[in-house]
């Protein structure tokens, strides 16, 4: 018997009935970074592993745990993204973007990868709805980065979202501050998993970011980095935060989000849906990276990511996907003789950018019927043999409006007429 072939553990299969609400989310989330100027980037679903262990960092979770990591038929170390950002800063080094007009805004939709344990929310593939911003040192194009994530949720229609912002410094900050993390973590350095214990030397900052329960516990009463900032950062962070309130943005400061990736520098920030508790989005800043991937140029820079299965799961739950309008047209054909003028009609409307359907089945009239209510047909045409004969038909509106008569050579533009008449209602 044949062996029954199921989808990976942790991904997803979006069906037909379905993907409305995926291009919902996605043509918003092109409107939207539109609107504040941003313009698609598309970059490999595989680097070189490198990258990421450079970029993400190689003390996160992601890289330490997470990476679908394999060597190709050349004996290459390549990685399935699970991100977008170091692969976005990679693409503007290569081409040479950074020497270009500044500041340089790009968006991204894209899939990514990451080996964890599939729950609700998490999945092993995801897609991320992603914006990147470069060259600005302003606590206004962070301002400007949450506006845009917070203007794309609310063009979702979702409200009540929590933000939440923190400045986790830059390295100048984060040196007293590593210190008195490590004296802290080191008087309970036994109770820490061996991952954290590891990290307690080279990146003790990772520890606050452990999934761990019990090293989960010993970070809430960790010092916080708020308390360690300097004055440029303090400052930076206070000038975003009136900016914020100025664009009527509400947010919480919450000292302990510290991010899972180790590139951010001053702000971060995450969109938490306060009922499922998931963070449905979460960026910051990242001075250092570009840095760090070309070994020479300074570039700030700074961007966010949204979760789309999480936008979908939620939006689902809160009821906000709109029932499709009835919209096309349906040509059903009574008997053979009438089959050529049916096509005909359909191949038409077609031409003008109408939806249209004809029989595929061999159905009885009824049967056709019902197929054109479940397709949500906003016309349905019957042909018979007296349709062909007379060079005349009936339009009937599915949506309850009044039928209407015309002549079979003029339906389609007939119809056309009636279809954009609905639409300027
Ligand atoms: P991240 O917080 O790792 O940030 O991911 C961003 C969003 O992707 C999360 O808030 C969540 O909604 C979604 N997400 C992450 N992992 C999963 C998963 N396993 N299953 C489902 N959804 C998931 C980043 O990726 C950064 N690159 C964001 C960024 C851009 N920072 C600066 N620029």
């Amino acid at each position: 018997m044949a062996m029954e072939i199921k989808a990976p553990r942790g991904t997803n299969d979006v069906l037909p009935a379905e993907s409305y609400q995926w291009q919902l989310i996605e043509d918003a989330a092109r409107r939207v970074s539109d609107r504040f100027g941003y313009r698609e980037i598309r970059f490999p679903t595989f680097e070189s592993t490198e990258l990421f262990e450079r970029g993400v960092g190689d003390t996160t979770d992601v890289v330490q745990k997470e990476m679908y990591t394999f060597k190709d038929k050349g004996d290459r170390s390549v990685t399935l993204r699970p991100e977008g950002t170091a692969s976005a800063v990679r693409v503007c080094l290569e081409h040479g973007l950074f020497g270009g007009l500044l500041p340089l805004k790009a968006y991204y939709i894209i899939s990514a990868f990451r080996y964890e344990k599939p729950q609700a929310g998490r999945f092993r593939e995801f897609h991320q709805f992603g914006a990147e911003l470069y060259g600005s040192a302003s606590p206004q194009a962070d301002r400007e980065v949450i506006e845009l994530a917070s203007s794309f949720l609310k063009e979702l229609g979702l409200d009540r979202i929590s933000l939440n912002i923190n400045s986790i410094g830059c390295p100048e900050c984060r040196k007293n501050y590593h210190a008195a993390l490590k004296e802290y973590f080191s008087s309970r350095a036994e109770e820490l998993c061996e991952t954290c214990r590891g990290r307690l030397d080279r990146n003790p900052m990772r520890i606050l970011d452990c999934k761990s329960p019990v090293c989960k516990e010993i970070a809430a009463a960790a010092p916080v980095i708020l308390d360690y900032l300097c004055d440029d950062c303090k400052d930076h962070f206070e000038t975003l935060k009136a900016s914020l309130d100025n664009a009527g943005i509400s947010y919480s400061v919450d000292p302990h989000i510290v991010r899972g990736l180790d590139y951010y520098t001053r702000t971060v920030f995450e969109f938490i849906d306060p009922a499922s508790g998931l963070t449905l989005a979460g960026g910051g800043r990242y001075d250092g990276l570009v840095t760090e991937l070309d070994g020479k140029m300074q570039v700030c820079g700074l961007g966010f990511a949204a979760g789309l299965e999480r936008l979908v799961g939620v939006m689902k739950d809160r009821g906000l996907f709109p029932d499709l309008p009835r919209n096309g047209v349906y040509v059903a054909a009574m008997g053979r003789s009438a089959v050529p003028a049916a096509n005909r009609l359909a191949t038409d409307l077609r031409a003008l950018g109408i939806r249209a359907e004809t029989d595929l089945m061999d159905r009885s009239l009824k049967a056709q019927m019902k197929y054109a209510d479940k397709t949500n047909a906003r016309f349905v045409v019957v042909i018979g043999d007296n349709e062909v004969e007379s060079g005349s038909v009936t339009v009937k509106d599915m949506a309850g409006g009044d039928p209407f008569q015309t002549a079979l050579t003029d339906g389609a533009r007939e119809i056309e007429l009636r279809v954009e008449s609905e639409e300027r209602r």
